[in-house]
């Protein structure tokens, strides 16, 4: 069966309450919810996982080699920052789907600029919550035709 790793990074878990005008009243557990619905429907399995550290999500796409086929990631800010993310990206050769739940390129300057999206193959923004399960969909799609 077809495996998919959701990753969400720094700040992620405050979702529900963090600055709802951007980001939405759902928290990170109602979305892996939705998430879990969408790939039972799509006969999937996925796993989600949120950290503050940079490192930690570094170990994970790591470990996700002969484990994961895809691998979504909300890096959060270290969208902007991260060379070592997108190195890692870059180094286990996993298919990636950056997704945001906020539209990055409507905001501050300073999110215009994405080190994920240098090496993934596809981007979800803008979408709030739904942009999870959307994520996904595209993810299978994309397995299937790669
Ligand atoms: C975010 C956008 C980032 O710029 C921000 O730092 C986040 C959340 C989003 O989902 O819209 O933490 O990744």
């Amino acid at each position: 069966m077809t495996s998919i790793l959701i990753l969400n990074g720094p700040n992620l878990n405050l979702l529900g309450t963090r600055q709802p005008e951007v980001y939405g009243t759902t928290t990170l557990r109602y979305i892996e919810a939705l998430c879990q619905k969408k790939a039972s429907e799509l006969q999937v399995s996925m796993e989600m996982r949120q950290s503050n550290h940079e490192g930690v999500l570094i170990d994970w796409i790591h470990d996700a080699r002969g484990v994961f086929d895809g691998i979504i990631i909300n890096a959060g800010a270290y969208t902007h920052t991260s060379i070592a993310l997108m190195d890692a990206i870059s180094s286990v050769e996993i298919p990636t789907l950056e997704l945001h739940l906020s539209n990055i390129h409507e905001r501050e300057d300073f999110r215009r600029l994405s080190y994920i999206g240098k090496v993934a193959f596809d981007l979800v923004m803008g979408h709030g919550a739904d942009g999870y399960p959307m994520a996904l969909e595209r993810m299978v799609l994309y397995l299937e035709k790669h």
